[in-house]
């Protein structure tokens, strides 16, 4: 038996052995790119490094990320896939390449120091070979001279052994996959990876391709490895449970669905299922909800994703004939930051906001639930619902486009989602679609656009301290090619004059033609120096810091932790207009603002 915290520790352990810094986990919503709207992977937030820009803490990192797969969000239900997940990885930034790599892999898997496993029970995939890049000869030959036999090196095409780009660009390329024989049975002597008793546990992708808009591969300026190691499946796996939500993960929250339904988990697989959705979407949803960036649940973007997760919760709980009253999604939010706050402090810190907006959700979709039902039953009678009808459910009813469609599913009828749009677009300005087109899109947009909104976020932070008071702090940054958001602690409107100062304030800094200065430090020093933002990294790591400074003046406008990217010189901006005001929870105000 291994347990959750050991098995980080362990990880993170050896990599510091190995000289590799650690580095903390992002928060799940991608400050600088505007194209995804959840951190999918470990290596998502340092895109950027892999394609060249220096990483303040090295060249070698490791860490744990929390991760947020939307794609997965039918698969959730079975065995092992969650739309949270935690990624265990480790990088080079154009240091090691392959053979470091898989040594680290084996002896991390294999030695008496770390977790022991027995040789005999690992498998290994190495890429195929196809037009774009050739059989990876050179993995299979170290995974030889490890002393891993012939039979059990297996080659599999783009497919398995392949991995990125996390959008539509950037970089990628081929991999070698570790597998663990998890049954009881003698591992047989030949491998196979399509046999289900093979769980992938560890993959480690040579990332030395950027995979370009016309879909070319062209060589990356440095070679990378990028690892990944996916934590419930590996922990799931290296206790001997096929199924993850056997792990202390999630059996609190099984254990209180059974308490809550009077059912077991383990006996009927529907009810497994069900259980499993509710534990699921629970879990990701406090994440969520407890991230620094604290989105909440609305009709776009992260919010109607979280939105969905909650309802669908809620939904599953009436069919599974846990009362109304129990409120259920609190209760087993309550048992997930338990499990995880330790490791995740901001769940600790965020919880109040997570148990009263659940709450919140929960009761708003209570009241319109049970007559959305009925009203659905009606619907359907030609074996068709049309875009008009899905719509209203949606609108009056609170019912997500895809619960209707999972209904209609398990009734054999079809739901005219292009109807559904169309009546959506109809009604509001910005639509679910948008938030599609997220999942779909390229990553890393970092268009000189991004670049110049997101200095204009500095100074409009700045701007804000100055007119309001240094109470402002930031909520949420959130930037498209066509504007910018920014979320502030401010418990009132803000009036006209208000407005007009802060625009004021900083179209006089825009017009000064300030230049940008970056600086890397510990967030110790960068505290110390009075860096403000929201960051993530602990009080020893290495972060950026962007200063604009006034030398006329000689003052600091602004000085924030920050990934970046930024422009040089404020003179680039143009002209700033603040265009809206919203307020998005108790004390937080958002802002929304243009550069002309
Ligand atoms: N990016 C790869 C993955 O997510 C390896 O870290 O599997």
């Amino acid at each position: 038996m291994i347990k959750a915290n050991e098995l980080r520790q362990k990880f993170l352990d050896f990599f510091r052995e190995k000289n590799h810094a650690i580095i903390s986990s992002t928060s799940l919503i991608p400050e600088n790119d505007p194209t995804a709207l959840f951190i999918s992977a470990g290596m998502h937030p340092l895109v950027p490094n892999l394609l060249g820009e220096k990483h303040p803490a090295g060249t070698r990192l490791a860490n744990f990320q929390k991760c947020i797969r939307t794609g997965d969000i039918e698969e959730i239900g079975d065995l092992y896939h969650h739309t949270f997940i935690e990624m265990l990885g480790n990088w080079s930034l154009g240091d090691y390449f392959k053979r470091p790599a898989i040594e680290y892999s084996w002896e991390f898997l294999t030695s008496k120091k770390w977790l022991n496993i027995n040789p005999d029970k690992l498998g290994v995939t190495v890429f195929a070979g196809d037009q774009d890049a050739p059989l990876d000869k050179e993995a299979r030959d170290i995974w030889i001279s490890l002393g891993v036999p012939q039979e059990r090196i297996g080659a599999l095409g783009k497919e398995d052994n392949w991995w990125g780009p996390v959008g539509q660009t950037g970089p990628c390329g081929p991999d070698t996959e570790i597998f663990y024989w998890i049954s009881d049975q003698r591992p047989p002597k030949k491998f196979d990876p399509k046999d289900a008793r093979w769980v992938e546990i560890w993959n480690n992708v040579f990332m030395q391709y950027n995979k370009t808009k016309q879909g070319a591969f062209e060589p990356l300026k440095q070679k990378n490895v990028d690892t990944g190691m996916g934590f419930e499946r590996v922990l799931a796996a290296l206790n001997g449970f096929q199924d993850d939500y056997r792990t202390e993960l999630f059996k609190p929250l099984t254990q209180g669905l059974e308490n809550l339904s009077e059912k077991k988990y383990g006996v009927d697989e529907e009810t497994d299922k069900m259980m499993r959705i509710i534990a699921d979407h629970v879990r990701a949803a406090v994440f969520i909800l407890g991230d620094d960036y604290g989105v909440t649940p609305s009709n776009l973007d992260q919010g109607y994703i979280l939105r969905r997760l909650i309802r669908r919760a809620v939904r599953y709980c009436r069919q599974l004939g846990i009362e109304v009253k129990t409120n259920a999604a609190v209760a087993l939010a309550r048992k997930v930051v338990e499990i995880y706050s330790k490791t995740y402090p901001e769940l600790e810190h965020n919880k109040d906001r997570v148990f009263n907006e659940l709450q919140k959700e929960e009761d708003k979709f209570e009241s319109t639930l049970e007559k959305g039902l009925k009203e659905f039953q009606k619907l359907g009678k030609d074996r068709l619902i049309d875009g008009k009808e899905a719509f209203k459910l949606f609108s009056t009813y609170g019912f997500p486009l895809e619960m209707t469609q999972e209904l209609a599913q398990e009734k054999n009828i079809k739901v005219d989602v292009k109807g559904f749009e169309k009546e959506y677009q109809g009604h509001q300005k910005l639509s679910r679609a948008g938030a599609k087109q997220k999942f779909k899109g390229g990553l890393a947009d970092e268009t000189e656009q991004t670049a110049r909104l997101h200095t204009a976020t500095h100074l409009l932070h700045a701007a804000l301290r100055q007119v309001l008071g240094s109470h402002v702090e930031q909520r949420g940054s959130n930037i498209t090619a066509q504007r910018l958001r920014f979320d502030f602690v401010h418990d009132e409107k803000l009036n006209h004059e208000q407005i007009k100062k802060t625009q004021d304030w900083v179209n006089d800094k825009i017009k000064k033609a300030l230049s940008i200065k970056c600086e890397e430090k510990t967030v110790k020093q960068a505290k110390e120096d009075g860096a403000i933002g929201i960051f993530t990294q602990k009080y020893g790591e290495r972060v950026k810091v962007y200063t604009i400074h006034d030398p006329g003046a000689k003052e600091i406008v602004s000085m924030e932790i920050c990934g970046g990217p930024h422009v040089q010189n404020t003179k680039e901006l143009g002209h700033f207009e603040i265009t809206k005001q919203q307020a998005v929870a108790a004390g937080v105000r958002r802002l929304k603002a243009v550069l002309k």
